[in-house]
């Protein structure tokens, strides 16, 4: 068993300019209020919580245009490169709410020197969300928020191989809700989310999985962050808990409870900056 070769060097917004603002997702409800105080406190925790776990933090600053910056799990994807420069496909959103980001991250990443590779302007494809490496490449969800050809796409400007599974429940609309890789044999797995096929994909994946109930997927348990042994979880179920403990992993729960209010939990907040697809 080795630890995961990524999950030490994370990006992250502020949550300045969040809230519901919008409904683009079934949790998010524009009536309910997010308390940015705690919301600020809640984000500091998460920041605490992964630079204690050994993990560096890289902060972009907010844009009162985009709420959601906050969730840079969405920015793109990235791709450390030996003896290249490093690599960024920026999204494209689903939604005309979040367009507005893609061109702000992609002059983040443009300006600390990453080569910024596009995809096709027609199709949708929302980064980290939507696609975690595991194995020799990524694995991708599609239907909600990302079409199954911008897939291939990744593939071609990755060179990576990335494996599509579609997702089936609108609540579990990417696929960092459904699956979090943990080291390089297992991994949180929600197959709630995903089709026959999907869960074949995953089987055949992932040489020890964790499968997630229905009741555990639902609370958001596979949206965590992993820095080295350590998992970092929005909610910790107790056989989850026990389970990954007896693994070998200290288990951290982390209180997002004002960003669960718009569908995202502590994965959706971070973007890690270290992965190299084809390593
Ligand atoms: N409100 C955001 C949206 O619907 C939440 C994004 C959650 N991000 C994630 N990586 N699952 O787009």
């Amino acid at each position: 068993m080795s630890a995961l070769t990524w999950g030490h060097r994370y990006l992250m917004c502020p949550p300045t300019h969040f809230g519901v603002l919008y409904e683009i997702n079934p949790w998010m409800h524009a009536e309910v209020a997010v308390d940015l105080d705690r919301a600020r406190t809640q984000w500091e925790g998460l920041v605490a919580t992964l630079r204690q776990a050994g993990a560096t933090v890289e902060v972009v600053e907010p844009d009162p245009i985009a709420p959601d910056m906050v969730f840079t799990a969405n920015a793109g994807i990235v791709n450390r490169r030996a003896g290249a420069a490093p690599q960024f496909i920026p999204s494209h959103f689903r939604f005309a709410e979040r367009q507005p980001e893609t061109e702000i991250f992609a002059s983040w990443f443009a300006a600390q020197g990453f080569e910024v590779d596009r995809l096709p302007v027609e199709l949708a494809h929302e980064g980290a969300g939507d696609a975690l490496p595991f194995g020799n490449g990524l694995l991708s969800g599609y239907r909600f928020r990302s079409d199954l050809p911008a897939t291939t796409s990744l593939s071609r400007l990755t060179g990576a191989p990335v494996r599509a599974i579609e997702l089936v429940d609108e609540r579990l609309y990417h696929v960092d809700i459904t699956f979090c890789p943990l080291d390089d044999r297992r991994a949180l797995c929600a197959p709630m989310g995903w089709d026959a096929y999907g869960r074949k994909v995953v089987e055949a994946l992932v040489p020890e999985p964790l499968w997630l109930t229905d009741e555990e997927t639902l609370g958001f348990c596979a949206n965590s962050v992993v820095v080295g042994s350590t998992v970092v979880m929005p909610a910790t179920p107790v056989r989850v808990g026990r389970i990954l403990e007896g693994w070998g992993f200290d288990v951290v729960t982390c209180d997002v409870s004002e960003f669960l209010k718009a569908g995202g939990g502590c994965r959706c907040l971070t973007l890690s900056l270290d992965v190299s697809l084809g390593t």
